[in-house]
């Protein structure tokens, strides 16, 4: 059994598909946030998850901060820590703790559109593909090795909002399937690049949904 550490700033719709999902060989160990009024804390809870909040508000810096959230990590023994909405940037220390057991979920198709206002930007510059990754996470922001895609089709009439509909329903698809690849110790790390052990080359880590979603 793994045991999993799921790191939350808001709603936590990705913590809560993570949860649903009931991962084999996963226990959901806790779901902590940077914020007392998170959404999902209450969801967590009610699934009977431990949960914790460490308020980066108390902390006279971002070392202090990361330094009390890893210590509260910790204390859930996680093999994997998830990074499901958490907005905080998170120190090279607190990063480097976890290295290999650190994933993220980004709302585009790295390495296009890192940082934020990531749909708006997509809109923006006219691409007609669009979607989210799921990658572990390194000291430079949005940039570490890419476990997943999946890709969706921007239309004509979209505006940020649809698209960012459109991208989270993929998000609910593929950060579930990571955490279940990782529990089965099926993601490698090779020269910054990830392999999938076990499955089809061609589908692993790649998905696009119908065009006419
Ligand atoms: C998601 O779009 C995620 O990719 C981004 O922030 C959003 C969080 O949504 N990092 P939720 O809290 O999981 O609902």
């Amino acid at each position: 059994m793994k045991n999993v550490v799921i790191l939350i700033s808001g709603r936590g719709s990705n913590m809560e598909a993570i949860v649903r999902a009931q991962l084999q060989g996963v226990k959901i160990a806790a779901v902590i946030s940077n914020r007392p009024d998170a959404g999902g804390l209450d969801f967590a809870a009610g699934h009977g998850i431990a949960t914790a909040v460490v308020d980066h508000k108390g902390f006279a810096s971002r070392d202090h901060f990361d330094a009390a959230l890893a210590e509260c990590v910790d204390g859930f023994a996680p093999d994997l820590v998830v990074l499901a909405g958490f907005m905080r940037v998170l120190t090279e220390t607190f990063v480097r703790r976890y290295d290999g057991r650190l994933l993220n979920i980004h709302p585009s198709l790295l390495p296009s559109f890192p940082g934020l206002h990531t749909h708006a930007r997509a809109l923006e510059a006219g691409v007609r593909l669009h979607g989210a990754t799921v990658h572990f996470v390194t000291a430079e922001l949005d940039c570490g090795p890419i476990v997943v895609q999946a890709a969706v089709p921007v239309l004509a009439h979209d505006d940020e909002a649809a698209l960012a509909a459109r991208v989270l329903r993929q998000e609910h698809r593929i950060y579930p399937q990571a955490v279940q690849w990782f529990a089965q110790g099926r993601l490698q790390i090779d020269a910054g690049r990830v392999r999938v052990a076990g499955v089809n080359e061609a589908e692993a880590g790649w998905s696009v949904p119908p065009l006419d979603v």
